[in-house]
């Protein structure tokens, strides 16, 4: 009987992958077997002493201690990992021609408030007043009618409504393109923020010496019948972070020049009294797969 119990560094996986083998779903048992076979096979590589393991256990036990709704470590961590953008980019692989989509993050909140064409969603934040102007098509440059489209972006300090506890909506909307697939709305130009970092990824930022940085922009999520879905995001040309953007989501295709322009009257005929910016864009979604 010696030997048969006694699972070392040669038998212990062949043991684990043999126990979860047996998962009735396939997807399931063949997802635990590459996660079984990669995570032993890292452990193997690294070596970790028994104390950078407990310290690797309490890592993700902070992760977990720190979430709450508004704050999702665990995404961030997936996002300073470039694995949300592997996981994008295995996902939408065909677009030839459709704008490129980019991480979701994890400040998206469902059912914003609805706001009509033209609206300011700015409500009184301050900063260089931005007119976005945009076009929803599809491939073959069709407009695409009453596409819903999701916007949200942080404020000046560089925080989104959910990161104040208390607070109601602020700088996020849902509209609806006109019939041309056209949406005008006015808000406020966005700044370079950093990702939360107060938690343990950002001490693993810190200890690597990365910074948390992002390059300013705005979120999109457009949905239309017949499409797939496009989480994408509009960043500014010339910020700073473009190339080392803390969670990996730039991409040439969604930068855009937006020039200061003189005060005056704007596209819609409102007196604007200090500089501002014109964000025009056109955004080419996917025919449905499925
Ligand atoms: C964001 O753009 O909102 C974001 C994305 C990933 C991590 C943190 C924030
Ligand atoms: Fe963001």
């Amino acid at each position: 009987m010696t030997g048969k119990r006694a699972l070392d560094e040669s038998s212990i996986t062949e043991a684990v992958l043999a126990r979860f083998g047996a998962a009735p779903d396939p997807r399931l048992r063949a997802i635990l077997q590459s996660l079984i076979s990669h995570l032993h096979g890292f452990v193997r590589d690294v070596e970790p002493t028994s104390e950078e393991w407990r310290g690797a256990v309490d890592f993700l036990a902070r992760a977990g201690r720190i979430s709450v709704d508004g704050r999702h470590e665990f995404i961030l961590l997936s996002d300073a990992l470039g694995i949300s953008t592997l996981v994008d980019a295995i996902n939408h692989r065909a677009r030839a021609g459709a704008t490129p989509s980019t991480v979701l993050g994890p400040f998206y909140v469902d059912d914003p408030p609805v706001r009509e064409d033209g609206a300011d969603i700015a409500d009184g934040e301050e900063g260089a007043p931005l007119y976005v102007d945009i076009e929803v098509t599809a491939l073959d440059s069709r407009p695409i009618p009453l596409a819903k489209v999701d916007v949200w972006q942080s404020d000046r300090e560089g925080f989104y409504d959910v990161q104040h506890p208390g607070e109601g909506p602020h700088l996020r909307a849902r509209f609806k393109t006109d019939q041309a697939g056209r949406l005008r709305f006015w808000t406020t130009a966005p700044t370079a923020y950093r990702i939360p970092h107060d938690g343990p990824v950002g001490d693993m930022l810190a200890a690597a010496s990365c910074h948390p940085w992002r390059p300013a922009h705005v979120h999109f999520m457009i949905e239309a019948a017949g499409h797939e879905t496009l989480v994408t995001h509009i960043f500014l040309n010339g910020d700073p972070y473009l190339d080392s953007d803390a969670v990996f989501a730039v991409k040439d295709d969604l930068i855009v020049d937006l020039p200061l322009l003189a005060p005056g009257k704007g596209p819609d005929g409102r007196v604007i009294d200090a500089p501002w910016r014109w964000l025009k864009y056109r955004f080419v979604l996917e025919n449905a797969s499925r």
